[in-house]
């Protein structure tokens, strides 16, 4: 999702027909949003949400940024596992503004991974909105198996 009106047009008939077709547990795909600062990700994703509930399907909008640093505070109190299964088993979780923050290794492998992993196993679909394409957030990631820069 970009400035043009088209391919935000595009961005919001894909959302919608998500919202209006998917079936977790039975069909894991998700989507991915990404666009300039201000183009309607947030809304978009919160017009997810109200789609589902009509449907009466469960969803959790989760700002990554608070997330995250919920997450780090929650290692002084043991309780990361216990806040990681609300945002695991979710049917729908939607991911608002992923990589707007510097990721530590750990919260991108032992918090998002472990979500992420899970949730495909399950097929529980994901969203994500970024202000990265694909390939700028795998940059900004540099996702690996065990952790650390890829190369
Ligand atoms: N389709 C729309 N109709 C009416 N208002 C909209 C629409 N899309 C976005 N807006 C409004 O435009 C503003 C920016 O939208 P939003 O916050 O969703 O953008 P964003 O892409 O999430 O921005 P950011 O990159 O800063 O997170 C908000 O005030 C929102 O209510
Ligand atoms: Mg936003």
């Amino acid at each position: 999702m970009d400035e043009s009106d088209d391919t935000r047009g595009k961005a919001v008939i894909q959302s919608l027909r998500f919202a209006n077709e998917t079936h977790p547990g039975e069909q894991g795909e998700g989507l991915y949003l990404h666009g300039m600062f201000g183009v309607g990700k947030t809304y978009i994703a919160a017009a997810i949400q109200n789609t589902l509930a009509e449907r009466n399907i469960q969803s959790m909008l989760v700002y990554v940024p608070e997330f995250f640093r919920e997450m780090r505070q929650s290692v002084a109190d043991g309780t990361v596992t216990e806040k990681l299964e609300a945002v695991k088993r979710v049917p729908v979780l939607l991911l608002d503004d992923l990589g707007a923050e510097t990721m530590s290794s750990w919260v991108r492998d032992d918090v998002l991974g472990v979500i992420l992993q899970y949730r495909m196993t399950e097929k529980l679909p994901t969203v994500f909105t970024s202000n990265w394409d694909y390939d700028e957030l795998e940059d900004h990631l540099s996702f690996s198996q065990k952790g650390g820069k890829n190369a």
